[in-house]
């Protein structure tokens, strides 16, 4: 599908994320042939970072050659080149915006669509909402919102009501990039289209489940926004949260936005609020000597924890959630581990050494990712011995990923189609930070961990009996 007519409107057009994500991902789509027959791009910041519209192309060029996934050459780029123009914005003198969006807008023709992405801190968010109602450019428009959305229960409900004072929820698309990303969408398809999975998708069979992020990165010079934001705001509350939604979701009566974030929604509202206890915080060595950093920084640069939702399908079955900066590996992986068999009728089986390593189903969705079934199958020989054995889904190998798109590119193009499937709703966000208020209210103190290492101590002990898939069950 390609969307209708559009300008696109980048506020924070100079900033990392545009730079990064935003630009390169909206030319990629340019090129697979996905944006609209007619659009412009124009790109706005405050007065004093104002490019011109040619040192903006200059900009969105070095941009797309860094980051891209096609370079900025040939008919393709000149056509892109030329959608783009410049125009700041402050609050109380948009001139040079809406002069911008004016003439793009009758480059076009007719009445495109306005898609506003607004890839600028958290407090600007209500003046450029504000901003965009005063210059008489909301109407026909839909905003795209990054996170993070608010930093707490009451900050997010502050939020959308400035948002909604200018935009009705149905024109809102919060992103979270997570949901974009194929792997994650294909939990849709793996529990709903197959009626292999869905069946023993529950209580009765499932152990526990794993959501399992490390990264091997640091903050990246990112210290005033890690700071007040810390890996349980950046990381837990957006995206391992709304991964545990597809995970652990009610079939949706049909594949749309509404029953989709409906069911997502029920499963937030069956959290239980997490308890302290049950969460590890770690810092890593060194962390307080970085550039910005407070010496005595209590923000968390890893968390572990262990969530419980109440309801039929899964209660009694722990959720692990695991994420941090500087672990040993960057992984995104999704386990669930299912129950042992009622009746042990192999002697010689080593349940010691087998015993984290019968069933499980990995997701593993890092770019491209995969689906793994460990099963315990016969070693060949004369003696009854098991040994894990997988059986694996690479999407490399079955597919030519020519169509595959980056998440952030799934979601803008989503974003002009007006779909919000994959986008997430207030009401989610608002119980998201209803149940992590009490440790919000009561964090434990933040353990250190050595840089390259799998987190503080505590981490293993959080999940026992179980073990953590990762690092060496991989
Ligand atoms: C971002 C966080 O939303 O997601 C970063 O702010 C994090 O701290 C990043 O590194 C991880 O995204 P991905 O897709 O690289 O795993």
């Amino acid at each position: 599908p390609v969307p209708g007519n559009h300008v696109i409107v980048l506020f924070g057009a100079t900033g990392d994320l545009a730079r990064r994500k935003l630009l390169p991902g909206l030319f990629h789509l340019a090129k697979a042939g996905l944006m609209p027959s007619r659009y412009r791009i124009v790109g706005s910041a405050p007065a004093q970072a104002a490019l011109t519209d040619d040192a903006f192309r200059e900009h969105a060029r070095r941009a797309v050659r860094e980051f891209g996934s096609a370079q900025p050459e040939g008919a393709a780029w000149q056509e892109f080149e030329a959608a783009l123009s410049f125009g700041a914005a402050d609050p109380g003198a948009a001139e040079p915006l809406l002069d911008a969006v004016r003439r793009a807008e009758r480059e076009v023709g007719g009445e495109p669509g306005r898609l506003f992405h607004l890839a600028v801190p958290p407090v600007a968010f209500t003046s450029v909402v504000e901003m965009l109602a005063d210059i008489g450019l909301a109407d026909r428009g839909r905003v795209i919102v990054e996170k993070p959305f608010g930093t707490d229960l009451a900050s997010a409900r502050a939020l959308d009501a400035t948002i909604h004072a200018v935009f009705d929820e149905t024109r809102v698309f919060r992103i979270d990039h997570f949901l974009g990303k194929e792997s994650v969408d294909n939990i849709l398809a793996l529990r709903f289209a197959n009626g292999l999975f869905e069946p023993v998708w529950n209580r009765d069979h499932i152990s526990h489940v794993q959501i399992d992020v490390p990264e091997r990165i640091g903050i990246e010079g990112r210290a005033r926004f890690f700071e007040g934001t810390g890996t349980f705001r950046d990381m837990v509350v957006t995206h391992l949260f709304q991964i545990l939604g597809f995970v652990a979701m009610e079939p949706p009566t049909r594949l749309a936005a509404r029953e989709l974030r409906d069911e997502k929604e029920n499963v937030f509202q069956s959290l239980l609020p997490v308890d302290p206890a049950h969460v590890v915080r770690g810092q890593y060595d060194g962390y307080r000597t970085e550039p910005g950093v407070d010496p005595a920084s209590d923000t968390e640069t890893f968390v572990a924890l262990r969530v419980d939702i109440d309801n039929w399908r899964w209660a009694g079955v722990p959720f692990y959630l695991r994420t941090g900066k500087s672990l040993g590996q960057g992984r995104h992986v999704v386990t669930l581990a299912f129950k042992e068999p009622a009746l042990r009728m192999f002697p010689d089986l080593d349940h010691a050494r087998t015993h984290t390593r019968h069933n499980e189903l990995v997701i593993d969705f890092d770019d491209p990712g995969s689906i793994t079934v460990r099963f315990l199958v016969k070693e060949p020989g004369p003696a009854m011995r098991l040994e894990p054995a997988d059986m694996v889904f690479r999407y490399a190998d079955s597919f030519a990923m020519r169509h595959a798109l980056e998440g952030y590119e799934r979601l803008l193009l989503d974003a002009m189609l007006g779909d919000q499937s994959l986008f997430t709703r207030s009401d989610g966000i608002e119980r998201l930070w209803e149940v992590s208020a009490p440790l919000l209210a009561d964090p434990p103190p933040v353990r250190p961990y050595a840089q390259g290492s799998w987190g503080p101590d505590g981490t293993g002990r959080l999940i026992e009996p179980h073990r953590w898939y990762l690092p060496d069950r991989s």
